[in-house]
């Protein structure tokens, strides 16, 4: 059993407001591979710079919509696991829950977890590069698509490197960090801001910040409560000592995908 401070079950039991924030490590356990990892076998030779940036669209258009393509298939395949299923079970539990995700690959949504903010898009759009056509139907293409209203190339519409992020996303989060009082920062490695930065601004307006990763980060130095596990294994067990057989019910509830 995993060894959780007493202190911070009672902070989540009078808990008002509490923030999930999520990076790829949260997925991990789906089988998706996080990005500071190696890319998979075809991709080995390319970096994320190469794929998900402003600078590797502008140099090969068609490379970069392929990866897309790809990690939409992967992430489609991929199912929610159990901590996917534990955040959805916790907004049964406290008044409000804000579940803000790095993410891209809807396991939160699929798991169940309502109004999940994107701060970094949504595989499962794509919008024109030029004008402001979008859609979320489209069948699979080796090839990059080309927009019907202009005919300039469609892209997926997730943030990339050298991108602004959404701005009603980003807004709504960091307000939310002003207001949380508890923060828990799961599965990312807190290198990549402005998202990385929210968590940061949490503390700093007085909220209990509890990160939950196997590996240390930037994030550690400062949080309240350092979990050292994986996501899956941690969260069902967190909420499982803080909130017992409510959460179980709910929990059991969450779809596996
Ligand atoms: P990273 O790949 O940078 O970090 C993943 C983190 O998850 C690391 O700190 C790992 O230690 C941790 N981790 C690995 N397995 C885990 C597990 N089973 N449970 C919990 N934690 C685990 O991912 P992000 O921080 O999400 O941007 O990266 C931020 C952004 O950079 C991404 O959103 C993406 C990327 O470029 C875009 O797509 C725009
Ligand atoms: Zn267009």
């Amino acid at each position: 059993m995993l060894e959780i401070n007493q202190a911070l079950i009672n902070a989540l039991k009078k808990c008002r407001r509490l923030m999930i924030f999520t990076g790829a490590g949260v997925s991990a356990e789906s089988g998706i591979r996080t990005f500071r990892d190696e890319m998979d076998g075809l991709w080995k030779e390319y970096s994320v710079e190469d794929v998900v940036s402003i600078e590797g669209y502008r140099r090969n258009p068609e490379l970069v919509w392929r990866w897309h393509e790809w990690f939409k298939e992967v992430a489609h395949k991929a199912k929610p696991n159990p901590a996917h299923r534990a955040i959805a079970a916790v907004s049964e539990l406290v008044p409000q829950l804000d579940v803000v995700t790095q993410n891209i690959d809807g396991l939160h949504q699929r798991a169940g977890s309502k109004n999940v903010i994107l701060l970094h898009g949504d595989i499962n759009r794509i919008k024109c590069s030029r004008c402001n056509y979008e859609t979320d139907e489209w069948e699979k293409s080796e090839k990059q698509l080309k927009c019907p209203k202009c005919g300039a190339g469609l892209r997926h519409d997730i943030v990339w490197f050298g991108e602004q992020l959404p701005e009603d996303a980003l807004t709504y989060a960091m307000h939310a960090a002003t207001t949380d009082d508890v923060v828990i920062a799961i599965g990312t490695s807190s290198v990549v801001y402005p998202a990385a930065q929210i968590p940061f601004l949490a503390k700093q307006s007085g909220a209990r910040v509890v990160v939950v990763n196997p590996d240390d980060t930037p994030l550690t130095q400062i949080a309240d409560d350092f979990i050292k596990a994986t996501a899956g294994v941690a969260l069902p067990e967190l909420f499982k000592q803080t909130w017992g057989t409510q959460f179980e019910k709910f929990y059991e509830q969450t779809p596996a995908g």
